[in-house]
């Protein structure tokens, strides 16, 4: 029997490895040396702060005994190669650690902030931005970035909105696939590669009322077909690791759900990097109330296929006593330094664990400079243009005012650490080289949110003489990114009642908004002109504002999210549900229509506010142009379509206007009924065509019936028959529509 048993297990072992990669074998024999404590070590990620300069002893201890396999913010490269060297040098078995930090948004050439980037609908330039900002933070020895966050974003209210791609999962998905590739390239060992990390799994941005950190409540079909998406999109790309979320997800913490992360990530979707938690995302399963001390936390997350624990010590301190106990088995401990190590091998770290210091030169370069400013210009919105007060002439008299028009640090947006104040170049700046002496400054508000209006005069006055105001006005970078959500979406402090005066001056006013989310404009719409959604431009955002002012640049970003009238419309999202009772125009009973003392009916009012209707300010994939753009000719290549079969979409866009152009064409589909009711619209594909003044092109967009798939009450994915309608159009409110039928 013993015999048979052994026979077996022998055989067993022998499949095994014949199915074993070459990088397989290595891993497991190297696992095969390594104690339990440096297992364990593997599986811990030790944090500095972001600022902190000088390496503590104790750090270098930890790394000499394998006790740490990461670490998060190493700031200065000499201390990368110092723990680097303690690491391959003097550790048990020569691990090197995978240095990791927030590289969001650029390295030291900084870009918009990624809801800016989003706002491009392009994924060549996002791909670019990524693979720079991988370029320019290699060369300080980082090799793993925390992005892309993938977090679908229907509440402005959350700060981290700024850092999301927005509210689509189409969207997201086609950017998270360019990040991906961008940060990791083809080949990750080329020094010039970090890895990716896609964020925060799962649910994040449903936060409950936009606080962050909050708790989730999210049907399983909806997390399937919203949240997970650009996730699954992520993992198909390559991306060598993913972050737990911090939130709760019907009750369970996401860095103990096992749900996600054993059932969904690894079983269904075969995901083979690694899981990291977020900072202290396992001790904080206690504080959620879902574990009762640290030895439970580490149980949960480990038992959970969490890989790696950020920062908090619970894996450090419990894990070789939970597997003693046989709550966890070394086989668990294996499979998350399996994932860890396949990772660190991955990105060469083994045969090049040192910074490689050649590239020096890329950093901050022009070519990288120009890739932000493109990116940048590309992502400006064109919201409003009455009168054609834009572009502006050369010969204007500009009265430059506000807060954002020469704060260097503000333009760059949240969460930057590496990236320069010196090193931008403010609206100010470049606006004062294009118009010179035509240009007079005065900031009138020191700061977003200075309520003082003791400087108002003196903007007054220089409006007075000037044929157009300027005013730069917004959101301080810090008001947006983690932990800065807001109840009220105004513009902050005295930005408003300045707006109003210099609009009493009887000039046009041009609104250019740095903000890191939508800015509900309710009070102001009226007194401004022109309004240009910049969000935060990055280091550039000088240069690419001059150049959608002045008209060099025509503006072709595009909502990539929902843009409300007012916080109370939150949650306002493109892509809702119908309702039994849908509102429109008619059914609008306006607030002050209702006659005192009214009777007790509905009045004939559907789904909508009293006091603001149902539509949103601008809707999802909104934004103008200097020219204008004309959709004709729509036609569907077939009336029914079989499961197998594909169904190609086309229309005609013409440039009306008399200037070249870029427009987004956008193809949304509505499934009509379902096992489950199906958004209004969804986005299925999008195409930027750039135009000459008179030119015609047809853009041609082909859907497989896999691609109107969605998740029934049986958990089912599934592409049920019957009518579809289509659009092709401007945005989420606008298009040519068709219809087609699958069966
Ligand atoms: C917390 C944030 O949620 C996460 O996105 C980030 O990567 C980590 N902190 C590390 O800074």
């Amino acid at each position: 029997m013993q015999r048979i048993l052994t026979l077996l297990l022998l055989a067993l072992c022998a499949t095994k490895s014949i199915g074993q990669t070459p990088l397989d074998k290595k891993i497991d024999s190297l696992l095969s040396k390594m104690s339990i404590t440096e297992k364990i070590g593997q599986t811990s990620l030790r944090g500095t702060s972001s600022r902190v300069k000088t390496l503590p002893e104790e750090l270098k201890q930890a790394v000499r005994e394998g006790r740490i396999g990461s670490v998060i913010n190493v700031l200065d490269r000499n201390n990368v190669d110092e723990l680097q060297r303690i690491a391959v040098k003097e550790s048990p078995h020569g691990i090197p650690l995978l240095i990791g930090r927030d590289v969001i948004h650029g390295y030291k050439t900084i870009f918009p902030i990624p809801l800016g980037q989003a706002a491009t609908w392009n994924a060549d330039i996002v791909e670019r931005g990524a693979r720079i900002a991988a370029d320019e933070a290699s060369t300080n020895g980082i090799r793993w970035t925390f992005a892309p966050m993938l977090d679908i974003s229907r509440d402005p209210r959350w700060g981290r909105i700024a850092e999301s791609t927005g509210e689509d999962p189409y969207l997201t998905s086609v950017l998270g696939i360019a990040y991906v590739k961008g940060f990791q390239g083809t080949d990750m060992t080329r020094p010039a590669s970090i890895a990716a990390c896609a964020k925060h799994f799962v649910g994040y941005g449903a936060a409950e009322g936009g606080r962050d950190y909050n708790s989730t409540t999210i049907p399983e079909n909806v997390l399937r077909d919203i949240y997970l998406k650009p996730f699954k999109a992520a993992v198909d790309a390559g991306a060598a690791t993913v972050m737990a979320s911090f939130n709760d997800i019907n009750g369970v913490p996401a860095s103990g759900n096992k749900f996600l992360l054993k059932n969904i990530l690894r079983d269904e979707w075969k995901f083979n990097g690694f899981v990291v938690s977020d900072w202290n995302g396992v001790i904080e399963m206690i504080t959620h109330g879902y574990c009762a001390d640290p030895k439970e936390a580490a149980y949960k997350a480990a038992n959970a296929a969490l890989d790696m624990e950020m920062t908090s010590t619970t894996y450090e301190n419990n894990l070789a006593q939970l597997i003693k106990e046989g709550k966890i088995t070394e086989a668990q401990l294996n499979d998350m330094v399996r994932n860890i190590l396949r990772v660190k091998f991955e990105l060469g770290l083994f045969k090049s664990p040192y910074v490689d210091r050649s590239r020096d030169s890329n950093v901050l370069s022009d070519d990288h400079r120009a890739a932000a400013k493109e990116a940048a210009i590309e992502s400006m919105v064109l919201l409003k243009n009455n009168g054609k007060v834009l572009p502006l002439a050369k010969n204007k008299k500009i009265a430059l005012i506000g807060p954002l028009a020469h704060a260097p640090h503000e333009q760059m947006g949240t969460w930057i650490f590496d990236g320069k104040d010196a090193d931008a170049i403010t609206p100010f700046t470049s606006l004062q080289q294009e118009f010179g002496n035509n240009l007079s400054f005065t900031a009138a508000l020191a700061y977003s949110r200075d309520r003082s209006t003791a400087n108002f005069k003196q903007a007054i006055d220089a409006a007075k003489k000037a044929d157009v105001v300027l005013f730069f006005g917004g959101e301080e970078s810090i008001l947006s990114g983690e932990a800065h959500s807001r109840a009220d979406l105004n513009l902050p402090g005295a930005q408003e009642q300045l707006i109003k005066e210099l609009k009493s001056t009887g000039k046009p006013v041009v609104l250019v908004i740095f903000a890191g989310r939508p800015i509900t404009l309710g009070n102001i719409f009226n007194d401004v002109d022109a309004i240009v959604m910049g969000w935060h431009p990055g280091t550039m955002a000088g240069p690419a504002v001059t150049d959608i002012l002045t008209g060099k640049a025509n503006p072709s970003g595009r909502l990539p999210v929902t843009w409300p009238k007012a916080a109370g419309q939150i949650p306002i999202y493109y892509n809702h549900f119908n309702t039994g009772r849908p509102a429109t125009e008619k059914s609008f009973v306006q607030l002050d229509s209702i006659p005192v003392g009214a009777w007790q009916s509905s009045l004939g009012n559907t789904s909508h506010y009293l006091d603001l209707g149902f539509l949103p300010q601008f809707p999802f994939g909104f934004g103008l142009s200097y020219t204008t753009f004309e959709y004709s000719n729509l036609t569907v290549s077939a009336s029914e379509i079989p499961m197998t079969g594909s169904v190609t979409i086309r229309a005609t866009i013409t440039n009306t206007g008399k200037r070249a152009g870029a427009e987004v064409a956008q193809l949304y589909v509505q499934d009509v009924t379902g096992d489950v009711i199906r958004p209004v619209r969804e986005l299925k594909r999008f195409s930027r065509v750039t135009l000459e003044p008179g030119q015609k092109q047809d853009v041609s967009f082909t859907l497989k019936a896999d691609d109107l798939a969605f998740y029934n009450q049986a958990m089912k994915s599934v592409t049920e028959p019957g009518l579809f309608r289509v659009w092709i159009g401007k945005n989420a409110a606008d298009g040519l529509e068709g219809s087609f039928s699958t069966k």
